[in-house]
């Protein structure tokens, strides 16, 4: 014990063993501080509680995002009130089931909220409103049903009547290229549908951005090579004929095509009771080995009678488009004055709904269609015409004026 020989000069009690009066003193201070920590702790808990309370209370939930944040701040596994009951732990045994009961309180209330809440937003979703004072005998406001336009009307009963027939439907662009709208059809360079008069091209207006596939793209050798008169032209245009999307299902499918394809076009027309520069063709178009020209008067017949009833008579008359041939112009009785004449017919009981012809194999072979193998026909109608026909509508003007007086006549129809 006296390692460098220094004697203890007297006791020194030991510090672990404190002398009674020191160990009375240290448990009064102990028991105080354990007081003291008790009631740090419960009002603390206490102060927790009430204020969460009041958070709860006053939490504002108008939308679902709300309803889900105030999950998330309060009642989830991470919330304000797991952490509350975390704590609960610390406090002293004696004041544990009282304030374990509070929060429990609190826990019931933040949970009654929620679940009340979610219940409204439910509901005012649901378009049931939670309002008891909403009166659920009230007639209902009258919601006004629009109508189908006749065009449209005529255009779906046209598909219907060749998708009989095993026709689907295809369809191109508005704005067009001098390609699929001329050059490919056998238009000749100097053809009067190219004049500027008959058709709307588009003005070249900045290079090199042009319009393929009726999507801009990037054309640099167009219109500027060549020594042709009309090698300025614009290189692309409103189609004038639905004919185009016939060379394009042409070039991207090889037979047997059976298609057609409804669409608006566009001719420099002045408007009136007869003519206008924007209608709508349906085309249609049936390439196989051995097509000849009695399918294509099977075909028409069919849809006339289909269309317009079996007492129709139908004529080919013979006529000429530069891609077919031979070409024929479809004329029908005129339903307006069941053929006697009038001014619609001009006096001659016909009226043209089309034309049509063979496929001719030039066209043919300028899409990738072998011309010796495969033959085909089509035909181009107008929309407006058929519809002019079947409702008995006299002035072309009409489809396009948004009158509510013509348009409320096709309701139901
Ligand atoms: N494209 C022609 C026009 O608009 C109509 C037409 C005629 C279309 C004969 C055809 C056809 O497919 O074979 O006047």
């Amino acid at each position: 014990m006296a390692r460098f020989g220094v004697q203890p000069l007297g006791h020194t009690p030991h510090p672990a063993q404190p002398s009674k009066c020191g160990h009375q003193n240290d448990k009064l201070t102990i028991s105080l501080f354990h007081h003291l920590t008790t009631l740090y702790l419960c009002s603390m808990m206490q102060e927790n509680i009430t204020r969460l309370r009041a958070d709860i209370e006053a939490y504002d939930i108008t939308s679902p995002e709300q309803l889900e944040q105030f999950r998330i701040a309060f009642t989830g596994r991470k919330g304000q009130l797991a952490d509350l009951f975390d704590q609960l732990k610390a406090v002293p045994q004696e004041q544990r089931r009282a304030v374990g009961q509070e929060l429990n309180q609190l826990k019931q209330l933040a949970q009654q909220k929620f679940d009340e809440r979610r219940e409204e937003l439910d509901a005012a979703q649901n378009n049931a409103p939670a309002d008891p004072t909403f009166d659920y005998t009230l007639p209902p406001v009258p919601q006004a049903l629009g109508t189908r336009h006749p065009l449209s009307l005529v255009r779906e009963e046209m598909v219907r009547i060749f998708s009989r027939i095993g026709f689907n439907v295809a369809e191109g662009p508005e704005i067009e290229d001098d390609w699929h709208n001329f050059t490919a059809l056998n238009f000749p360079e100097n053809h009067p549908a190219r004049d500027m008069q008959d058709t709307f091209f588009i003005a070249p207006t900045a290079p090199p951005a042009q319009i393929e596939n009726g999507e801009l793209a990037t054309d640099e050798t167009a219109n500027t090579e060549g020594n042709s008169p009309f090698a300025n032209l614009p290189t692309h245009l409103l189609r004038t004929h639905t004919s185009t999307v016939q060379v394009r299902v042409m070039e991207s499918q090889q037979p047997p095509i059976r298609s057609i394809m409804p669409g608006r076009v566009y001719r420099n027309e002045a408007i009136s009771a007869r003519a206008h520069m924007m209608f709508h063709q349906v085309e249609g178009i049936f390439i196989d080995e051995g097509v000849s020209f009695a399918d294509l008067k099977q075909t028409v017949y069919y849809f006339v009678q289909e269309m317009f009833g079996e007492d129709i008579q139908i004529r080919f008359r013979p006529s000429f488009f530069p891609f077919t041939e031979p070409s024929a112009e479809i004329d029908i009785t005129c339903l307006i004055c069941k053929g006697k004449g009038c001014n619609i017919c001009k006096g001659s009981g016909w009226v043209e709904i089309g034309g049509c012809g063979m496929v001719d194999p030039a066209v043919l072979q300028q899409s990738g269609i072998d011309p010796e193998r495969y033959s085909g026909y089509a035909w181009g109608m107008g929309i407006e015409r058929i519809t002019m026909l079947k409702y008995q509508i006299k002035d072309l003007r009409l489809f396009t004026e948004n009158d509510m007086r013509f348009l409320r006549q096709f309701e139901g129809a």
